[in-house]
């Protein structure tokens, strides 16, 4: 039987290694902390899929509550039901409309039954244009949503914590980068990944006076929609574009997210950490 399995396993490497030319499956564990966020209020924009979905799911495995945001309710609702309504709350909201930001801090509050502690920007839309092909109508729309959505929201959350902590926690922010904010920029996605690298490093000089540590994370090519290629390869992890030679997991992205908004990583300050199977290297 077992013999059985590794023969069909083999024949469907092979295939897929025949029609993505190349194949790779991938050796992680997701380990078990116990309730280590339990008390811990967070709020994850572009909640209701990839790896934001994959860190609300950690989160709530975790012990803490968590509330998810996202422009489609249908989504929403489904990755609710996903992580069960117990812990997991969500709210229809888009990133861009930054008229609305106090409004829907608000209903965050009521809806997670007291302040935020922890807020994980990573609300994003993928490039649709490059370089010479960049027009004013994608540079807008990359713009709002992947960064001034977070800039504002972070402003005005980062506000409200100055008022409202009495205790010597932490508060914390976990800006979603990109590998893209590493190397070389030609186009507004990639852009702005690096805007957010630098405002992760800037605002976490300026705000762990005031208890709040700010740090980021630079995920390399994950397996979510935003890859269509890798979700079509569906199990077979191949991609040429790093030296690992496979995508990484949403789940791996969110192990890194734990680490940073528990405590045991307080002294990490302003810091992006890069999870990108080596895209990056030099
Ligand atoms: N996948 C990768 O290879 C990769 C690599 C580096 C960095 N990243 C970054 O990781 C983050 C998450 O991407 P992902 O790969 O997980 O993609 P994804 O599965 O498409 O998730 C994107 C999330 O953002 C939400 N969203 C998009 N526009 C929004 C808006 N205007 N307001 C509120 N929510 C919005 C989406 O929900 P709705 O569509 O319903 O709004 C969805 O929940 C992004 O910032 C992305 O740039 C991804």
């Amino acid at each position: 039987m077992r013999l059985f399995k590794r023969i069909r396993q083999a024949a469907r490497c092979a295939l897929q290694g025949f029609r993505y030319g190349g194949c790779s499956t991938a050796r992680i564990s997701y380990p078990s902390y116990g309730e280590i966020l339990t008390g811990k209020r967070i709020l994850i924009t572009g909640g209701s899929s990839g790896i934001g979905l994959a860190i609300a799911k950690k989160c709530v495995e975790c012990g803490a509550d968590v509330l998810i945001t996202g422009r489609n309710k249908d989504k929403l609702d489904a990755a609710v039901n996903e992580i069960g309504k117990q812990h997991c709350f969500s709210l229809t909201w888009d990133i861009s409309q930054t008229d609305l930001t106090d409004k829907k801090l608000d209903e965050c509050e009521s809806l997670l039954g007291g302040d935020i502690t922890t807020l994980v920007n990573n609300a994003g839309v993928p490039p649709s244009r490059f370089w010479g092909d960049v027009d004013e109508e994608e540079w807008d729309k990359i713009y709002t949503i992947n960064l001034k959505g977070l800039f504002f929201l972070t402003q005005a959350l980062t506000g409200r914590w100055k008022k409202q902590m009495v205790s010597d926690e932490y508060r914390k922010v976990i800006n979603i980068s990109s590998q893209g904010g590493f190397v070389g920029a030609t186009y507004p996605y990639r852009m702005v990944k690096w805007d957010i690298r630098g405002l992760t490093e800037g605002l976490g000089k300026a705000l762990v006076k005031e208890r709040i540590i700010v740090n980021g994370i630079a995920p390399g090519v994950v397996k979510t929609s935003m890859q269509e290629f890798s979700v079509r390869q569906g199990d077979n992890l191949y991609t040429h574009q790093n030296p690992m030679g496979r995508v990484i997991l949403p789940g791996e992205i969110a192990e890194l997210a734990v680490f940073l908004i528990n405590d045991a990583s307080n002294a990490i300050v302003g810091q992006t950490i890069v999870c990108d199977g080596g895209y990056t290297l030099k």
